[in-house]
């Protein structure tokens, strides 16, 4: 049966990516070896990392300017810890926006080595917008932002100006729209939504950002080592990278971030159109700042929850229910889902 995958992480990834990947498994370049099973070392999988860490600076248009990529482990979870660490000065003060769950916790690891100024949260209304109009301390060490709110479905639409280096959290929409990366000094995002499986991390950091601390930071931690190394300081992530590197060769071969866009565009607006005009539904974030990735919604009537949820077991839809933390719905629309599932879905919620 054909399924429709909603899932908001892990979550869908291209077809064509999952045949290639499970062919790489059993006999990799047709050496008759694995691609998990030869040195992380060997040419061919030193090939595939650095293939990786260029396509993502060529999607995202930061070739030759002063960036790097890496693929590290601990999830962007880790990131909340790294970010810190290597560039919070001892004695300084960083500035984080609060639009969720994510940044929350991200707030929370800062803790751990210095001051944190939250800046401005959407705590008083259940994270359902994005706050605007504050003000950056330009005397911080660096802001922090989260440009995509898995969990309640709010999404930036535009970044503040700062002189201090901004640090974004893009782990559910790095690829998914075109905008100025450079405007970023850093991005992280944890793979397993518009890249690959779960198991690496994308960091991209300008190098001239780094070295400022003061701070000694543990090797693993010390994004500057990771450079030194070539993204190979330790035993990297083997599968999870070949995934993202094939993934981000399908988006190039689609046509890059701007043929994406139109498509994620097309899906949101089909869906939204759908929980705006029939009354059964109903949005749960502030239409202004909605997420183009995950759509979060609520049933009206109750008594149409059980109807509902059988149609959409019989149409083969998968992973539609909100976050554990918030119930309700929501429609995870990541790059590889195809319009066609959200017509599937906005067709039950007509039929509904
Ligand atoms: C925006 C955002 N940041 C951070 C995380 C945490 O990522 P990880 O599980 O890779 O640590 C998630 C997970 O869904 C997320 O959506």
């Amino acid at each position: 049966m054909k399924k429709h995958n909603f899932s908001a992480g892990p979550c869908i990834l291209p077809q064509s990516v999952l045949k290639q990947a499970s062919e790489a498994v059993l006999n990799f370049n047709n050496d008759d070896l694995s691609l998990i099973e030869i040195s992380h070392r060997s040419k061919p999988f030193v090939d595939v990392m650095e293939k990786a860490r260029s396509l993502v600076l060529e999607l995202l248009g930061l070739e030759n300017k002063g960036y790097t990529a890496l693929f590290l482990q601990g999830g962007a979870s880790l990131e909340f810890l790294m970010t810190p660490y290597n560039l919070l000065k001892l004695g300084g003060k960083a500035v984080y926006l609060d639009t969720g769950t994510w940044s929350s916790k991200a707030i929370k690891e800062v803790k751990n080595l210095g001051d944190v100024e939250v800046v401005a949260s959407s705590k008083d209304n259940d994270y359902s917008y994005i706050p605007k109009g504050y003000s950056i301390d330009n005397n911080a060490d660096y802001f922090h932002c989260t440009s995509n709110n898995t969990i309640r479905g709010t999404q930036m639409k535009e970044f503040p100006k700062t002189s201090i280096p901004m640090v974004c959290d893009m782990s559910s929409d790095i690829f998914s729209k075109e905008m100025d990366f450079s405007q970023f000094d850093m991005i992280y995002a944890g793979a397993q939504k518009n890249m690959g499986p779960a198991g690496t991390t994308l960091v991209i950091v300008k190098t001239a950002i780094l070295g400022k601390t003061g701070r000694n930071i543990p090797s693993m931690l010390d994004y500057q080592i990771h450079i030194d190394k070539d993204s190979m300081f330790n035993t990297p992530a083997v599968f999870p990278i070949y995934v993202s590197m094939l993934t981000l060769q399908w988006l190039k071969d689609l046509g890059g971030i701007k043929a994406i866009e139109k498509i994620n565009n097309a899906k949101a607006e089909l869906l939204y159109n759908e929980i705006d005009t029939n009354p059964l539904f109903k949005g749960t974030a502030a239409k202004e700042d909605r997420s183009y990735m995950n759509a979060t919604f609520l049933l009206t009537d109750e008594s149409k929850k059980e109807p509902f949820e059988t149609m959409l077991k019989e149409a083969g839809i998968n992973g539609l229910s909100g976050h554990r933390s918030v119930g309700g719905y929501r429609a995870s629309m990541y790059n590889a889902l195809p319009l066609e599932s959200v017509e599937v879905l906005v067709g039950i919620m007509k039929k509904l």
